[in-house]
């Protein structure tokens, strides 16, 4: 049986755009290295100053997970959207795919969104969830090395 958790969190990271984003890379790294070692595939999305995430797996990983990202002093405001069972994963490519993060994702956030501002809060489940469906497939999905976030990202970075 599949657990699937979806909450929003207002970030807490503050200093310049490059600083911002090398804080969500180590994130992002340790996300991916912790996540793959215990089964949990998710998605992480950062858009205007909030976080929206979904992290999927067997129950206790991901009780597990939420409970390291709940202590977490980067964010805070978390609000837990949903925590249910589901016939397949979502993002079963990802230990952790990332939205946010590049100029690139930030042009494609405004086109899906289409101009929308963006508040999870006022999201259902299923419409969080779709959208960071479309935006990791249009990204190229997954976050295998060859997946395009490193680039994108250290350009973002100014390296
Ligand atoms: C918004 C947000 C999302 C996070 N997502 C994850 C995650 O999916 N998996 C994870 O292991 N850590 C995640 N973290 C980081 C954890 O809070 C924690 O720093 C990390 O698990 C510590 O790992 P380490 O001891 O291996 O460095 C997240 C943190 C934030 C602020």
């Amino acid at each position: 049986m599949i657990y699937r958790l979806v909450y929003h969190s207002q970030s807490r990271i503050s200093g310049s755009s490059a600083e911002v984003f090398r804080s969500i890379l180590g994130i992002v790294k340790a996300s991916r290295r912790n996540n793959a070692r215990v089964g949990v595939t998710g998605a992480l999305m950062f858009y205007d100053g909030a976080f929206s995430q979904v992290l999927e797996g067997d129950q206790a990983p991901v009780k597990e997970v939420f409970g390291w990202i709940r202590a977490d002093q980067r964010h805070d405001r978390l609000s837990l959207l949903s925590f249910a069972t589901t016939t397949e994963r979502a993002f079963a490519k990802s230990a952790m795919a990332v939205i946010g993060t590049s100029e690139q994702d930030r042009e494609r956030c405004n086109v899906v969104l289409a101009g929308k501002s963006y508040d999870p809060a006022l999201m259902t489940t299923n419409e969080l969830i779709l959208t960071l469906q479309r935006l990791v497939d249009d990204s190229g999905g997954g976050d295998a090395p060859s997946a395009p976030m490193a680039r994108p990202l250290m350009r973002a970075v100014g390296h």
